[in-house]
């Protein structure tokens, strides 16, 4: 079995000051990897991933809807920015009821983004600029629009009847288990034309496919095929636990594990570098069967149960229960990767803190009512959400940037975009992509915008904009481009293990990172306040620190203790050892 840490990764680092010193001894604290080497191509260990829906980022053909021409034009945007992959929302045929969810068509895009040759032709563009463009695949359901539904309620005899999960009478736990709370009622719905129950996990319109029927999985890999040949390099995997359960009236629930080595193979064999990243909302404890012990499942995972204690942290300044999620998600094959994020296209879900915790968070972060959603999370967007404050913002972000895994970013949050309450549900961190102080943010040039843009308040977009950001060194976009550069330079972060450090003081997080005989260590002041921590030099090298962001540099003193002043919300990344180290290549 091997697991985490290793040191075996392709990147190497281009000489700056701070930068990846090489002839330092071996620190104690990197474990070898065991056995065989890991392959050191994995592109995914070193990324930035870049979230958006095509539909709300750029409209090139004025009908008010995002489309692949106008992303097409926005990728010297995201390459200047230094993201190297994308990930896109579904953007397949769909009544588009959950914003794109609910898929009608799985091999077709949807006629209002463009068409095939469009997708394929920005699919080319990204690979002109090394980025990767990652998909939804979005099989837990379709939309019961999609004629495998429609001709399974018609046709008891179709094949595709037993494409869905149905039940004769209502089942009795048919009010259990609803992924949105408050807004839907039920997990079985009575079908007309059929004249039996249909089990949704999710909405009503999203019937369940039956997964356990291998005619179901080999439309799945027919889909998973179809989109590889047009240039994408893997797939955010949709709803990843129910996918795998087993689904049925009155029978017991249990995950087919053995599904994700299958979808894996399948893939690697039709691909080899293409990854499927998991939205997989589960405990630590049933992490390790989603990546498998030896890293025969999936590749990358969403860390939820660190996101949730990110902004426990954010709320409370206290970091204590991030240190422990940190520790609980330790655990990975040396092939795989968590994904961390701060805000995504749904509500922040709180689902996996205490009562007492969450009820923390609400008060901090969302008090009105408005603002929380499905009895569990938050809808709001980042900025407006730390208040706009510039400090919490960058130091939100560099924390994330900073958590052992690889970073995800959502569109616009590197605007400090904010959110409109007045749209439903989740809708209101999907507004248009705010690109400058033209009509619609300059997003499109029709008369009416899919989701309205937001126009007032002090993330209007006359205030909040790609254009003005631009050309201002100290904004928030330019402060994104260059953490994003300095992260890259950093691999330490993606591909080492890492350790907390103890700095006495609960509101500050310090971690070390190692990886090929290189050091790093990333502290983070989560209070109002400033602190002053003393950090232990765990070895030699780590008694002289590089700030990479100033020239704020740290010297042990005789005892190996530093002392750091933080600043409120600071955030110090450092490089340990001294300046004028050579760059050391790997030693295979
Ligand atoms: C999870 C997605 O993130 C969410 O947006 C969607 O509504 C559900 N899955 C159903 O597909
Ligand atoms: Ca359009």
């Amino acid at each position: 079995m091997r697991r985490l840490p290793h040191d075996n990764g392709a990147v190497m680092l281009t000489a700056e000051h701070g930068v990846a010193p090489g002839n330092a001894p071996l620190a104690h604290t990197a474990r070898p990897v065991q056995g065989a080497a890991v392959i050191k191509d994995l592109w995914y260990k070193n990324a930035i991933i870049y979230s958006l829906n095509v539909g709300t980022y750029m409209d090139s053909n004025a009908d008010g809807i995002g489309d692949f021409e106008g992303l097409a034009r926005r990728l010297d945007y995201l390459h200047g920015l230094g993201i190297t992959c994308l990930w896109l929302g579904p953007f397949q045929k769909s009544p588009r009821r959950d914003d794109g969810y609910d898929i009608s068509d799985f091999y077709q895009v949807d006629p209002c983004f463009g068409t095939l040759g469009d997708f394929v032709d920005f699919t080319n563009q990204a690979k002109q600029r090394g980025i990767r463009v990652m998909i939804d695949l979005v099989v837990n359901h379709t939309s019961d629009q999609h004629p495998w539904f429609q001709e399974a309620r018609r046709d008891p005899a179709s094949k595709y009847r037993d494409f869905y999960v149905w039940s004769d009478r209502k089942p009795q736990n048919a009010d259990e288990g609803m992924v949105f709370p408050g807004v839907q009622k039920t997990t079985w719905t009575r079908d007309p034309v059929a004249g039996r129950y249909y089990f949704h996990r999710f909405y009503d319109f999203q019937p369940d496919l039956n997964t356990e029927n291998p005619l179901v999985l080999a439309e799945i890999r027919k889909i998973m095929g179809f989109w590889l040949e047009l240039g994408v390099c893997g797939f955010r995997m949709d709803a990843m636990p129910f996918v795998i359960q087993t689904k049925g009236a009155d029978r017991k629930q249990r995950e087919r594990y053995a599904l994700l080595r299958e979808f894996r193979e399948f893939l690697q064999w039709r691909r080899g570098d293409s990854i499927i990243l998991a939205e997989a909302n589960v405990e630590p404890k049933n992490s390790m069967h989603y990546f498998g012990d030896d890293g025969d499942r999936l590749q990358m995972m969403f860390n939820f149960w660190v996101n949730q204690r990110v902004f426990f942290a954010l709320a409370t300044g206290d970091t204590r229960p991030l240190v422990k999620a940190l520790e609980q998600t330790r655990d990975h094959p040396a092939t795989a990767q968590w994904g961390h994020f701060l805000r995504n296209h749904d509500e922040l879900d709180l689902g996996r803190l205490t009562e007492t915790q969450r009820a923390q968070v609400f008060e901090a972060l969302g008090p009105d009512r408005d603002m929380q959603l499905y009895g569990r999370g938050i809808r709001r967007r980042l900025a407006p959400m730390l208040r706009g404050d510039r400090r919490r913002l960058e130091m939100a972000y560099s924390l994330m940037f900073s958590l052992p895994g690889t970073p995800v970013i959502r569109y616009g949050d590197e605007l400090g975009m904010g959110d409109d309450l007045a749209l439903r549900e989740r809708d209101c961190a999907r507004t248009p992509m705010q690109w400058s102080t033209e009509p619609h943010a300059g997003f499109t040039r029709a008369e009416k915008a899919v989701l309205p843009v937001i126009e007032n308040g002090p993330y209007g977009f006359r205030k909040v904009n790609a254009a003005d950001q631009r050309r201002d060194a100290e904004s928030l976009l330019n402060w994104t481009e260059r953490m994003i550069r300095m992260r890259k330079e950093v691999p330490e972060i993606g591909w080492g293990s890492f350790q907390p450090l103890e700095t006495g003081h609960p509101g500050v997080l310090a971690l070390r990172y190692d990886w090929r005989n290189n050091a790093v260590v990333v502290v983070h002041n989560l209070t109002g306040e400033v602190a002053e921590i003393q950090l232990r030099s765990v070895d030699d090298r780590g008694r002289q620190l590089i700030n990479l962001l100033t020239q704020d540099h740290s010297r042990a003193n005789g005892r190996g203790l530093h002392t750091i002043v933080m600043e409120p919300y600071g955030y110090h990344w450092y490089r340990a050892g001294g300046l004028g180290y050579l760059l050391e290549r790997s030693s295979e």
